[in-house]
């Protein structure tokens, strides 16, 4: 290439960023070429031996698909670190351990080790996006009750550190915090108001005043101050943004909207790709650059060791649990997030005798300094990226070597700062009380580091501590919505697929056909490795679930996981009401209100994650089948999990229900 086309392109590129809604032509060429000559790297068949990375995308039950399954399939010596709020590895390539699991997107891949195979979990973009408007109102509205001097709780990763909620959660507590209070300072005249309400699939009359529920109202009470009080639409009501509104807000574009296609392809709002967001960009603007992508995408997924989706968990589930060479009768092990390579249950380091758990002093005091350190690291990123696309620019425009070689520099010094950041991070978090997520840190302790975790690992029970994991408040308050498909009306079209645009495309790699033997000899071929990543043979009983197997924990837990985000859920809600008692319950039936106009408009928002996701559902088809005729397949039981009904006094927000008989009574005085 010449030198003039780089520096007409750097002009371009440069006028671009300042109409960042209108990339060119020119500008979107470039990134394509870009993006295809550095993000080649795919994932490589899972063999048993090779790290195995979950790409975690929001809202698709991933949490539960991951603590549930995936880890209880993985003995805690080959398990890797927690990654949610940043990637706790110290060395990428060689990591360690073989089950890494993270929010990150694919550009992740490129940092890992060269044959590290991936899987995944798809939803129905419909339901994704629904969930996290939910999921956002749901964490943002806990905020509300807090008291002024409130404290984050030392030692979780709150959910608002995890991207992208580390946006979407203190978008909404703006939100609520403008309109809540208003709301809430309306007075109800003497007497009350008759409000409709739903509640367990139930709907009748309420009145807080009186605090009476009633099934049917009299006239007298039907015309109360100005008449009955229309349900409470939780997607449309003056507490908060409503779904529409939010839908067309940029900032579910920036991070929801097609979001796992995009994550697919690593260029999220998260991406360590610097240019991602300009790239995001020419996808939008275009259709040919989109088509280009959604095809790579496509590609990528079809080389992953397990593709499946979020309606259909069960059978994900199953067909992850056959992928990787096990099958549904193959051991559990239970375990918290201290139980990971090198830290017991190999022969080689497993010690005798239990430790009692440590406490820290003072550990409240670590609260603020690490809240401050999480900042640095994102701080850290940000210069990181702003770095790259400098060094990105700078290179296109064919800028002289002084230059790139200092901003080379520059990159170089923006990696190194965020990888110390994120180590002061991990340290300072291991000063922390095992039980509050750390190693149970104790400075005036002579035992090592290494010793005392393992201590820790052997301390902990045999049963359930992942149950703490998924309901504590860690990233896990995902409320997997297991048996929830939600409102899925305008799933049809969502099959036509792009299929032809591949042959255009020299990056297309092989056919489905021949993708799919591949991943078909694969997972014939596993042998899951029976050594730590040093070599040391692990300990089979070590943490392993007496007389249990991986489909009935993995049933347990995620029923379990299910009910207690539940709960929580409506906890939470309870503070987003009207005096006049209603308030914002998010449900299947209200869902179902929604007006097509809505879906229609997130649909149209979706396209390209409709298509993945129906590519998803026809790659778990085809696995099913593959693990069939290989006498491979075992179904993981669905139990449909049991709500309870009627009111739990202690729970806060319910509303008493309406008693039957005593109705009745005062229907028929009333009749005399
Ligand atoms: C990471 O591991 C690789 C492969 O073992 C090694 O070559 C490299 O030096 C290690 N890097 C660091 C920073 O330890
Ligand atoms: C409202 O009535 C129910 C019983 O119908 C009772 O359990 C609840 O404590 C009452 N709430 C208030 C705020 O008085
Ligand atoms: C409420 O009214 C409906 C008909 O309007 C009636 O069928 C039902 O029995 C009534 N319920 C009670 C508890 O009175
Ligand atoms: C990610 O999105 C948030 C919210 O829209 C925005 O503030 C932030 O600048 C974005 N970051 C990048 C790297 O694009």
């Amino acid at each position: 290439m010449g030198l003039r086309a780089p520096v007409l392109l750097a002009v371009l590129l440069g006028m671009a960023r300042q109409m960042a809604a209108q990339p060119s032509h020119a500008e979107c060429q470039a990134l394509t070429d870009h993006y295809l000559d550095k993000h080649h790297k795919e994932a490589e068949p899972y063999t048993g031996k090779n790290l195995l990375y979950f790409l975690h995308v929001p809202r698709t039950a991933g949490r539960t698909f991951h603590s549930c399954l995936l880890k209880m399939a993985t003995h805690p010596a080959r398990r890797c670190p927690k990654a949610y709020d940043h990637l706790r590895l110290t060395n990428m390539t060689n990591p360690n351990c073989f089950l890494l699991s993270s929010h990150d997107d694919f550009s992740v891949v490129s940092m890992l080790p060269p044959d590290a195979a991936v899987l995944t979990q798809l939803r129905d973009p419909l339901d994704r996006f629904l969930s996290a408007y939910e999921f956002a109102i749901e964490v943002a509205s806990r905020s509300l009750k807090r008291p002024k001097n409130y404290k984050k709780k030392v030692g979780r990763i709150a959910t608002e550190d995890v991207w992208p909620w580390s946006y979407l959660i203190p978008f909404f507590q703006a939100d609520l915090q403008s309109k809540v209070p208003k709301v809430q300072d309306q007075v109800l005249p003497e007497g009350g108001r008759w409000a409709e309400v739903e509640q367990d699939g139930d709907r009748f009359y309420y009145n807080k005043v009186l605090n009476k529920s009633k099934w049917n109202l009299t006239e007298e009470e039907r015309t109360l101050n100005g008449g009955v009080l229309p349900l409470l639409d939780p997607y449309n009501n003056e507490l908060v943004m409503s779904l529409k509104e939010f839908a067309e807000h940029p900032i579910a574009t920036e991070l929801l909207h097609n979001g796992a296609t995009f994550q697919v392809l690593g260029i999220t709002n998260y991406s360590h790709w610097g240019d991602a967001a300009q790239f995001r960009g020419c996808l939008k603007a275009q259709a040919s650059v989109e088509e280009h992508m959604l095809q790579v995408a496509k590609d990528r997924v079809r080389r992953f060791s397990h593709v499946g989706t979020t309606d259909r968990l069960f059978d994900s589930a199953a067909a992850a649990v056959g992928s990787l060479g096990l099958s549904t009768d193959s051991p559990a092990y239970s375990g918290g997030d201290d139980d990971v390579a090198g830290h017991g249950g190999t022969r080689a380091s497993r010690t005798s005798g239990g430790a009692q758990r440590r406490h820290t002093r003072g550990a409240s005091s670590l609260a603020a300094q690490l809240q401050l350190l999480a900042k640095l690291v994102r701080e850290a990123r940000q210069r990181l990226q702003t770095a790259q696309t400098e060094l990105v620019d700078a290179q296109r425009s064919g800028g002289d070597h002084g230059v790139i070689e200092l901003l080379r520099n520059r990159v170089d010094k923006a990696r190194q700062d965020l990888i110390d950041a994120q180590d002061k991070l991990s340290t300072t978090r291991d000063q922390l009380p095992a039980d509050l997520g750390g190693a149970g840190g104790d400075s005036s302790s002579d035992t090592s580091y290494h010793h005392r975790r393992r201590l820790l690992a052997e301390e902990e029970g045999s049963h359930g501590s992942e149950e703490g994991d998924i309901a504590s408040g860690h990233v896990g308050e995902e409320g997997a919505p297991v048996t929830d498909t939600g409102a899925d009306g305008a799933g049809a079209d969502s099959q036509a697929d792009a299929e032809g645009a591949g042959e255009q495309y020299p990056l297309d790699s092989e056919g489905e056909e021949e993708a799919s033997h591949r991943r078909r000899l694969a997972f014939r071929n596993i042998e899951v490795g029976q050594t730590d990543a040093f070599g040391n043979p692990l300990d089979p009983e070590f943490k392993k679930i007496a007389n249990s197997n991986i489909a009935a924990e993995f049933v347990r837990c995620a029923n379990r996981a299910q009910a207690r985000s539940n709960s929580r859920r409506e906890q939470s809600l309870a503070a987003l009401s009207y005096p006049d008692g209603r308030s914002v319950l998010f449900s299947k039936a209200a869902r179902k209100r929604i007006p097509a106009e809505v879906l229609d408009l997130i649909r149209s928002h979706n396209k390209l994650d409709t298509q993945l996701h129906a590519l998803g559902l026809e790659m778990l088809a085809k696995r099913i089948e593959e693990l069939k005729e290989a006498g491979n397949w075992d179904p993981v039981p669905e139990q449909p999990h049991e709500r309870r009904k009627g009111g739990d006094g202690k729970r806060t927000g319910r509303l008493p229900r309406p008693d039957e008989e005593e109705e009745k009574i005062d229907d028929e005085l009333r009749r005399l």
